[in-house]
């Protein structure tokens, strides 16, 4: 293997030719609800709080990240990014950084409501909801709260303090939801919405994710087309996960994010932090580079870059869901950062 470029202002390149330019960055391990596909009832053992990056080191690292390695886009995340009591500062640094990137932010809209003016005046873009299902009781079996109401409302807030466009990320299981899916996209319609559908993928605390069970994007755009007209986006698609379709001719879209059975592994540009210091290559690695030991023994913003190049350019040209070898992580998804 070639050794990975080391030059002062190399971009986080990997062997396969695929340079980085979006990085997630996990604010927290926690979580205020309990969706079924993602962790238990009980929920997980936290992250302790030394363990924690903190809001100075995250916008350090975020900065090194901008800076000298070519990150255009940050994206917050969890956990549940929105029960990080700094997330407004830390958005707000990142918002005067130079250049600027676009920031981002995936949430279960618990709180939104009331925090979306402050971060939308912190700097943030826009949000991406998740949210599963219309239904206020399937909602609170899926997620094992009772927070649909609150959700809801943290969709048309954040549309009103203007953190447009609003996605919706919603995940189909099978019996539960998987009836749902023409009228979750005539709610994004009727609100302006974009709605796109995430396969679910194997992140699951529980390892309960079963191939032969999975709702497939087939599934998804076979349940749509009974009542929508879809053609393919002719947009380009670049690096996005969502593979787009126009519905009913457009302009609204309607996107599916089929990691397992279409993966787009190939045109990947995402790196990831965790919320303690942690860089992964990819959603499904199974090594991590510590950048917060680096870090608190002292390291230089260049020495965390040279650190992060060395990790990206390890990346694997695919998550490997069908190899017969493949293992799931080790940690969660809630714990990578969605
Ligand atoms: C891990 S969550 C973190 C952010 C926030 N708590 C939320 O739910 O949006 C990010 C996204 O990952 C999705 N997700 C969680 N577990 C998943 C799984 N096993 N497969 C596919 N998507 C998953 C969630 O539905 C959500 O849209
Ligand atoms: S998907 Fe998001 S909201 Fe649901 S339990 Fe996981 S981290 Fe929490």
């Amino acid at each position: 293997m070639t050794a990975p470029r080391t030059t002062a202002d190399g971009v986080l390149a990997d062997r396969y030719g695929r340079v980085a330019r979006d990085l997630r960055v996990s604010l927290t391990d926690k979580c205020n609800l309990r969706c079924t596909y993602c962790m238990p009832a009980e929920g997980l053992p936290w992250l302790a709080g030394p363990q924690l990056l903190t809001d100075e080191e995250i916008v350090r690292l975020v900065g090194v990240a901008v800076r000298r390695l070519g990150i255009t886009e940050v994206r917050f995340t969890g956990g549940e990014p929105l029960i990080r009591p700094g997330l407004p500062g830390i958005v707000a640094a990142v918002a005067g950084m130079s250049p600027r990137p676009r920031i981002s932010l995936t949430t279960n809209g618990i709180g939104l409501a009331r925090l979306a003016p402050a971060l939308r005046a912190a700097g943030l873009d826009r949000v991406n909801v998740s949210l599963d299902t219309l239904d206020r009781a399937r909602f609170a079996t899926l997620t094992r709260r009772d927070r649909h109401d609150d959700v809801l409302a943290g969709l048309t807030g954040a549309a009103a303090a203007g953190l447009t466009p609003v996605k919706i990320n919603t995940v189909l299981m099978r019996g539960v939801n998987d009836d749902e899916a023409p009228e979750l996209l005539r709610f994004a319609l009727a609100h302006d919405y974009q709605l796109r559908f995430i396969e679910q993928m194997p992140l699951d605390a529980q390892h309960g994710w079963d191939r032969s069970s999975m709702v497939t994007a087939d599934e998804i755009l076979a349940a749509l087309c009974a009542e929508f007209e879809l053609r393919p986006d002719p947009a380009e698609r670049g690096a996005a996960p969502a593979e787009t379709w126009l519905v009913d001719g457009g302009p609204a879209r309607v996107g599916v994010i089929a990691s397992v059975t279409r993966p787009f592994c190939g045109d990947c540009d995402r790196t990831r932090l965790t919320a303690d210091g942690q860089v992964r290559n990819c959603l499904f690695a199974t090594d991590e580079s510590d950048l917060r030991a680096a870090l608190r023994a002292g390291a230089d913003d260049e020495e965390m870059a040279r650190r992060w190049r060395a990790a990206m350019w390890g990346k694997r040209a695919g998550h490997g869901i069908d190899d017969p070898t493949f293992l799931q992580p080790v940690r969660p998804m809630s714990a990578i950062g969605g």
